[in-house]
């Protein structure tokens, strides 16, 4: 394959480590078989590695009893099953103005359809939350807070503890999308109720793996009933965890290959992975900071943001009334100078450099109407873990190509 810079991990990570796709390969050549379905040993074997998945999943987030890691198909569906299936008439759900459409969709048609009432809470201009607005807006009958813990776009990281004092005892949903792997999550610490992760963004498994953690005490409906291989002689949905909310043949192959990606982060260490992320962040945000005719958005600051980074080649000029401005990142967007569509930036990386990235709106239209850059959106460059400083100065060096 020709020599590409892939910078577009907080879409998928890639590459992924050499064990997964062995764990993946194993799973089809040597088990193949349907875990809890069967009593031979084959599907022993299979039910053996989508537990030892469960346990490794469990470990990472601290979350105690590994049967309260649910599985799932993508973060999608397990945000999904924890607002459709916690939720009631009648209840307050708060929210943040940096969320993904994967939790702003289902809470909008809930919403439409008066069974919920919605208030989505404002962040700043970097995307961090105005806490004490935020906890304003807890009311009693605010049953469910979700939380974006990163932001997808630039990156903005939101303190779950903070989140915490301010909300009470309310139940917390957090979309660890784009930290679940790269960034230290523990349930109990962060005071998470509800923890929903994709297993192929920063946990880097295979696409069509996620799932969620539920703390005890808590339940939810299912999105779906059906076979379990469990308590098969009854009608009605088993009410024990993980069967409760796993029915159906499970993406077990791409399980196996999730289980050897934890198993790899955990051998490597969160904090290592962490560590060099923010390097490279702070290595890129160090060579792009002062470049004329470009914003970048969000933190501008590698330890308050995951190592993905929004811009637009355009230049904006502060407002004298800005006593947050240092630089770039401004959202005055009256006084941008007219610069390069995001959509020919994009291809320029990718015809030219060999760059890839996202760009767009990137599913998240609330955080660009945040930051300033809706509807056109943002160059998005998003670091993963197997990128290396030398993929970093070349993209700062291809981008300052293009902006002269
Ligand atoms: N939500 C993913 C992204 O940000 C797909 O690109």
């Amino acid at each position: 394959m020709k020599n590409l810079i892939y910078l577009d991990n907080a879409a998928t990570s890639f590459p992924k480590p050499i064990q997964v796709q062995e764990a993946m390969l194993r799973y089809m050549n040597e088990v193949g078989a349907n875990p809890g379905r069967a009593g031979h040993k084959l599907s022993v074997r299979a039910s053996e590695i989508v537990q030892s998945a469960r346990e490794s999943i469990a470990a990472l987030f601290n979350a105690g009893d590994p049967s309260r890691i649910v599985f799932t198909l993508n973060v999608t569906e397990a945000l999904n099953t924890v607002i459709n299936g916690f939720l009631n008439p009648g209840d307050h759900v708060l929210t943040t103005a940096m969320e993904h459409n994967s939790v702003m969709r289902p809470l909008k048609y809930l919403e439409e359809s008066g069974v919920i009432t919605l208030t989505v809470a404002p962040c700043d201009h970097r995307g961090l939350l105005k806490i004490d607005e935020f906890k304003n807006m807890v009311r009693e009958e605010t049953a469910l807070v979700v939380v974006n813990h990163a932001s997808n776009v630039c990156g903005t990281i939101q303190s779950l503890r903070d989140v915490r004092k301010a909300i009470g005892d309310t139940p917390m949903l957090v979309d660890a999308a784009q930290t679940a792997g790269c960034y230290p999550i523990d349930v109990e610490a962060d005071g998470i109720d509800f923890l929903a992760f994709t297993g192929h963004k920063s946990l880097l498994g295979p696409q069509g793996t996620g799932g969620f953690y539920i703390r005890a005490g808590l339940s939810v409906r299912p999105l779906k009933r059906g076979g379990t291989g469990s308590v098969s002689e009854r009608l009605e949905q088993p009410d024990f965890l993980p069967d409760a909310l796993e029915s159906g043949t499970q993406n077990n192959i791409g399980i196996a290959g999730l289980g050897a990606a934890v198993d790899f982060i955990l051998k490597e260490g969160v904090e290592k992975i962490r560590r060099h992320e923010t390097a490279l962040t702070a290595n890129l945000l160090k060579r792009l900071y002062d470049a004329a005719g470009l914003t970048i958005y969000g933190p501008l600051d590698a330890d308050f943001q995951t190592a993905t980074l929004s811009f637009t080649f355009d230049s904006i000029i502060p407002m004298d009334d800005d006593p947050g401005f240092t630089g770039c990142g401004s959202v005055n967007l009256a006084w941008m100078e007219a610069g390069m569509p995001v959509g020919e930036a994009g291809d320029r990386l990718d015809d030219e450099y060999d760059i890839l990235v996202r760009v767009g709106l990137h599913c998240a239209p609330i955080a660009h109407q945040t930051l300033g850059t809706y509807p056109d959106g943002t160059v998005r460059l998003s670091i993963g873990y197997f990128n290396t400083s030398a993929d970093i100065a070349f993209a700062a060096e291809a981008i300052k190509k293009i902006l002269s």
